[in-house]
């Protein structure tokens, strides 16, 4: 599937599903804008493997936490591109920033959440948006499961600002949808070659055994060429009907009975 001419802005795509997305864009002939927070050499590098796909960019740096820092971002946008077709809104802070149990949480780590995600994406979008002409592509990368359960309790300031996120998708598509801008939300499920794998090696293996074991039906875990095959796909002309969706791109992992043990369910 050819993007050529278009250029996408991916945030946090120094490392992990958001450089997957970058990559698979690349690919499809799209020029991309790395953003990265603090790992430089990681942008370049994943600068560097949009030019061995016959693409090209430019690397930002910027803390999405930080409203006029944003505001950069689409500033050097407009200056590399003068225009852009797609926005990914990525980005998400290390873990420790804002993992914490509901009853204890602390006020900077609930905004470390709601400011990366439900106000970077509102800020971000409406900078995109100036940017872009009509069919331009807007996608936020949730976590679906964790804005709809309970069962994760350190994950309560980032399940709730995903959901934010994933509400403000359905009135931003309504907002664009005579501009033929569609705004979707996809939710990867567990992805490796992200920050699961910075996860302690005993959760890590948890995770993977639970997946490959059943619960993932496919019987693996994501991977960021996976989400990048999805955002790519969404970008086409023939998904320019889709718009306000959450997708969930996990190996039908979304679809199994959490009350009922994987290997009951898969005979
Ligand atoms: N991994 C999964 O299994 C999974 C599953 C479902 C959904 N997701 C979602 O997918 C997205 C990517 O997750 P991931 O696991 O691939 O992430 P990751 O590997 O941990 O990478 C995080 C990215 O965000 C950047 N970043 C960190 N703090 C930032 C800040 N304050 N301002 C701007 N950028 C910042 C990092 O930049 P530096 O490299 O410079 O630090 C990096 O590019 C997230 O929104 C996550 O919630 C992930």
């Amino acid at each position: 599937m050819s993007l050529a001419g278009k250029h996408a802005l991916v945030t946090g795509s120094s490392r992990g599903i958001g450089r997957g997305i970058a990559l698979k864009l690349a690919e499809s002939g799209v020029k991309v804008g790395i953003h990265y927070y603090q790992n430089e050499r990681a942008a370049n590098n994943t600068l560097e493997e949009i030019r061995k796909r016959g693409s090209n960019g430019f690397v930002i740096q910027a803390d999405v936490t930080r409203p006029e820092q944003i505001s950069g971002i689409f500033q050097r946008v407009k200056s590399e591109f003068g225009k852009l077709d797609i926005f990914v809104s990525n980005a998400r802070p290390e873990v420790p920033a804002f993992f914490h149990p509901p009853l204890t949480i602390t006020l900077e780590q609930w905004n470390t959440a709601f400011d990366s995600q439900a106000k970077a994406f509102l800020l971000g979008v409406r900078e995109a948006v100036s940017l872009m002409g009509d069919s331009g592509r807007i996608f936020a990368i949730t976590y679906a499961e964790g804005s709809r359960t309970g069962g994760l309790q350190p994950w309560v300031a980032m399940g709730s600002a995903k959901a934010a996120m994933e509400c403000l998708v359905r009135y931003f598509a309504v907002a664009l949808a005579k501009r033929g801008i569609t705004v979707n939300a996809i939710s990867p499920g567990w992805t490796e070659d992200s920050v699961m794998n910075t996860l302690p090696q005993q959760a890590q293996d948890l995770l993977r055994n639970w997946h490959q074991r059943g619960w993932t039906p496919m019987g693996r875990l994501g991977t960021p060429q996976d989400i990048g095959n999805v955002v790519a796909l969404f970008c086409s002309e023939q998904a320019s009907w889709i718009t306000g969706q959450l997708i969930y791109a996990d190996g039908g992992a979304s679809l199994m009975n959490p009350e009922v043990p994987p290997e009951i369910q898969l005979n």
